[in-house]
């Protein structure tokens, strides 16, 4: 049987969550109004046309939650900062009663003795600032940066870990090319410009905390899937290599030192043009002390010339016969394995923490309990392949699941369920699935 003490004392196990997916309370105690509330309230956008106005009301109910956390095992409790909350305008007068309530999650984790890992951006922008151009906007840094320094110096004292961003790659595309998430726009130099501004946000935001938080670990997060061509042929084989260019190798590269990936590739020609990327390749570096890799499915990518600049389209899991989760996503244990061991390869990364992986499936509530042995499975195939990869000496020293309870799932709403413990939105009641149970065996004797 797995168990967590395989992978040593000092490996960190935590959970995670998010303010827009948990908090809810988006109306009150002074919060201002984030692109996702906004974004919400556009017919269509939003599976059922959910709102994250009450999501797991988290802001009430954190004593509770924390509870849970502890009961399951975990040792470290990730979750982030609503920006909206702290600066309701974005820039500006300060929220003093929104800096109040992160000062008494951090204090109910200390208290509990769960390690606080702050993340400082995890997708809701305030509204206020989304009207000035957002994160296409030149006046980003500088908005960012205020806002990184209050939490620094609010709360560096109490949390020595910190993360930077969430997943730069999931809100520039999704928010600002695809428009599937906020703030909707589908505009490509709107994105070129959202991608060098995040990349810069994270490298700077990585100099903030280290000026004012002594003793900190910082890290910042990556999305990534491992890209794997459909077929030997040159064709489909470029477009396997352009899709990892944008999935997996664009932000780090640049926070690693790298600049961005310099290819034969229209659309790196245009980010490096735009941007004059040549000229930032220090304001882009930060020594991070980890980065955060954030990984669920690999995919299967064939070229296709009717798609704009990337020229590739990914064969879904269903259509090749593999199995997947809910949401169609592969679930391929080896390619976690391997997605490990291709970022451990980067000289300068000096620790990797799994900060996101999780499975969302069709839970059903029966006479109070939820068997879900497909996520039990999955975790246990993915923790398995994460101790080969510590067994093999890859440098991979914690793992966090997504996620602590079931929340709003951006733009799938309340229907994709990742949750350990299930929440109805309804009642609010939570109920602690076998995959939770399953946890408190894996983490506690
Ligand atoms: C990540 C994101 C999380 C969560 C998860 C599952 O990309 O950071 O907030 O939604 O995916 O879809």
């Amino acid at each position: 049987m797995l168990h967590s003490n395989q992978f040593g004392n000092n490996f960190l196990w935590g959970v995670t969550i998010a303010a827009a997916q948990n908090e809810g309370a988006y109306n009150a105690y002074g919060r201002g109004t984030s692109i996702w509330d906004q974004f919400s309230k556009r017919k269509g956008k939003i599976k059922n046309n959910a709102k994250p106005y009450i999501a797991c009301d988290f802001y009430h109910r954190y004593k509770d939650d924390l509870l849970l956390v502890k009961a399951l095992g975990f040792k470290v409790f990730r979750f982030s900062i609503s920006w909206s909350r702290i600066l309701p305008e974005g820039v500006g007068k300060i929220n003093k009663e929104g800096v109040l309530f992160y000062h008494k999650v951090i204090d109910e984790c200390l208290q509990l003795n769960i390690i606080p890992f702050i993340t400082l951006y995890h997708w809701d922008l305030p509204q206020a600032l989304e009207n000035e151009g957002g994160w296409a906007s030149h006046q980003l840094i500088k908005w960012f940066s205020k806002f990184v320094t209050i939490c620094a110096e609010e709360y560096g004292d109490k949390v020595k870990n910190w993360i930077i961003l969430n997943e730069p790659m999931g809100f520039t595309s999704l928010g600002y090319m695809l428009g599937k998430h906020a703030p909707g726009k589908t505009n490509m130099v709107t994105f070129l410009s959202a991608i060098h501004n995040a990349v810069l946000a994270q490298a700077e935001g990585g100099r903030i905390i280290r000026h004012y938080v002594a003793n900190a670990t910082i890290g910042t997060t990556f999305s990534c899937s491992e890209v794997i061509a459909n077929s030997d042929k040159q064709q489909d084989i470029a477009a396997a290599n352009r899709m990892d260019i944008l999935l997996n190798r664009l932000f780090i590269e640049p926070a690693l030192g790298m600049n961005y990936p310099n290819a034969d590739f229209a659309f790196m020609d245009k980010l490096h043009l735009h941007t004059k990327a040549w000229k930032y390749t220090e304001r882009m570096r930060f020594d991070f002390d980890f980065i955060g890799i954030q990984n669920y499915f690999p995919i299967t990518i064939k070229h296709s010339s009717i798609i704009p600049f990337i020229q590739a389209t990914d064969i879904k899991a269903k259509t090749r016969k593999v199995p997947y989760t809910a949401l169609g996503w592969e679930i391929n244990a080896d390619s976690f394995y391997r997605i490990i061991q291709k970022f451990a390869a980067y000289e300068n990364v000096k620790s990797i923490i799994i900060t996101e992986n999780g499975a969302c499936f069709k839970d059903e509530l029966k006479q109070g309990i939820i068997d879900d042995k497909d996520r039990i499975l999955y975790f246990e195939k993915y923790l398995n392949s994460l101790l080969n990869a510590k067994m093999d000496g890859l440098k991979v020293d914690g793992y966090f699941a997504w996620t602590l309870m079931d929340n709003f799932e951006w733009n799938e709403g309340y229907n994709a369920r990742f949750g350990l413990i299930y929440v109805d939105f309804l009642t609010q009641l939570r109920t602690i699935k076998n995959s939770g149970y399953w946890w408190r065996s894996f983490l506690t004797n």
